[in-house]
């Protein structure tokens, strides 16, 4: 099967920030699983978007990379079918970037929302820097690289991949052969005379937009029949019919990623910047602590108070794991007192420990032969540069930087 032609491709890259958390598997990694069995896969760790705010800390990339490779390999991310590649060792992205950045306005940029956001948020950083306000434009070059058509990102991504389609429209309308060949052929088509020029366009729109067939015939025959015409321009009335060139960068589409409904220990969103996660590969004593420390509905002082599951963060990890039927049981317990809470969470101890363990497992072979997880990336790279060359070679084409 030639699955390149016909599988979409998707793209998708992950900033640095060391070992993942459940949070994290069960929004994005999933996700990305599911899709590698359908789409033709490129997955990325983006250090050189990490750095854009994390400048100062150099000496923690290296670790924190590697550790992050594992939680997908963890996840069940698999090398043989997704091509798993790190930013920096395809410098291609960076030559897209600078070209890219000829055709973006400022004003683009200054309004893209995360950059002022993040400016106010993170502080103690300087980021009024160029690297920061570039920071979608590098995204955009890590997209269309790729010729990526779907990217699954997060709500907030959104704004991004919206500039990455204007940029490469932009880039397509300023240096595209599209533009110039759509001229050249309606130059062409005014020699048919005006009424042979009127029954072609009338025909290709028929051919364009309901592939009647028949339009393309009687295309070919006018153009045929023309007296005028030199080879060239017969040539290109030729490809002009049948549609004309293809854009040199397409455009992407987002593909929304469900918020993470995923709670951390304290009922909050899990997330790091709460120090309320529980990792990928943590250790079992302390999921296990996690758990039955974890708060429940602050109305159940005693056992014997009744409780309401929609009041106690617990109950969140229950809509990830528990089947409706042992969630039916377990929510008449709560609201009737018959049951405690340790009863209610014993269940989620064994299937959460169950999940670790098949984390685990799966990231052993890894953990044991650190030069493996070197040889899977390595081997991604290869795969991911042999594609963003071609695309550059292309672009330096159209940009005039190629001198033979
Ligand atoms: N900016 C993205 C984030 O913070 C990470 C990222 C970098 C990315 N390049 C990308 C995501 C390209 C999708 C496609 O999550
Ligand atoms: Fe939460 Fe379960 Fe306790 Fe009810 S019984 S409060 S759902 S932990």
């Amino acid at each position: 099967m030639n699955d390149s032609v016909s599988r979409e491709r998707v793209l998708s890259g992950m900033r640095v920030t060391g070992r993942l958390h459940l949070g994290h598997y069960h929004g994005v990694l999933k996700n990305w699983v599911m899709l590698q069995e359908k789409c033709e896969s490129f997955y990325f760790v983006a250090d050189w978007h990490a750095l854009t705010t994390h400048y100062e800390e150099p000496g923690v990339m290296e670790r924190n990379v590697w550790e992050m490779v594992i939680d997908w390999l963890a996840s069940g991310v698999d090398p043989a079918k997704a091509t798993l590649f790190i930013q920096s060792r395809i410098p291609q992205h960076a030559e897209l970037h600078l070209l890219l950045s000829m055709v973006t306005p400022l004003g683009w940029l200054e309004r893209v929302p995360s950059f002022k956001d993040q400016q106010q948020k993170i502080k103690g950083r300087d980021l009024a820097t160029y690297g920061f306000l570039g920071y979608p434009v590098l995204q955009s070059a890590d997209i269309l690289i790729y010729r990526a058509s779907q990217v699954p990102v997060g709500e907030d991504q959104i704004p991004h991949i919206e500039l990455t389609r204007e940029i490469a429209r932009r880039f397509n309308r300023v240096f595209g052969k599209d533009a110039i060949f759509e001229e050249k052929a309606e130059q062409a088509l005014v020699k048919l005379g005006k009424k042979a020029a009127g029954q072609f366009r009338r025909h290709r729109r028929a051919w364009l937009q309901e592939g009647n067939a028949d339009a393309l015939s009687q295309m070919i025959a006018l153009i045929d029949k023309a007296a005028g015409l030199g080879d060239e321009e017969r040539e290109r009335l030729r490809g002009y019919s049948e549609g004309g060139g293809r854009s040199i960068l397409p455009e992407p589409k987002a593909l929304l990623t469900p918020a993470s409904k995923y709670p951390g220990v304290d009922g909050q969103k899990m997330s790091k910047s709460y120090d309320n996660q529980i990792n990928m590969r943590d250790d079992p004593d302390r999921v296990a602590n996690a758990l039955r420390t974890m708060p429940t509905d602050p109305a159940r002082q005693r056992r014997n108070d009744p409780g309401d599951p929609d009041k106690c963060p617990v109950w969140g990890l229950h809509k990830v794991y528990t089947d409706s039927a042992l969630q039916q049981k377990l929510a008449e317990g709560c609201r009737s007192a018959a049951i405690g809470c340790l009863d209610c969470k014993k269940p989620l101890v064994e299937i959460m420990l169950e999940e670790q363990a098949l984390l685990r497992a799966r990231a052993k072979p890894y953990e044991d032969d650190p030069g493996e997880v070197r040889r899977t990336i390595d081997a991604g790279c290869e795969r991911a540069m042999a594609v963003a060359e071609e695309t550059m070679q292309e672009v330096r084409d159209v940009v005039g930087t190629v001198y033979r």
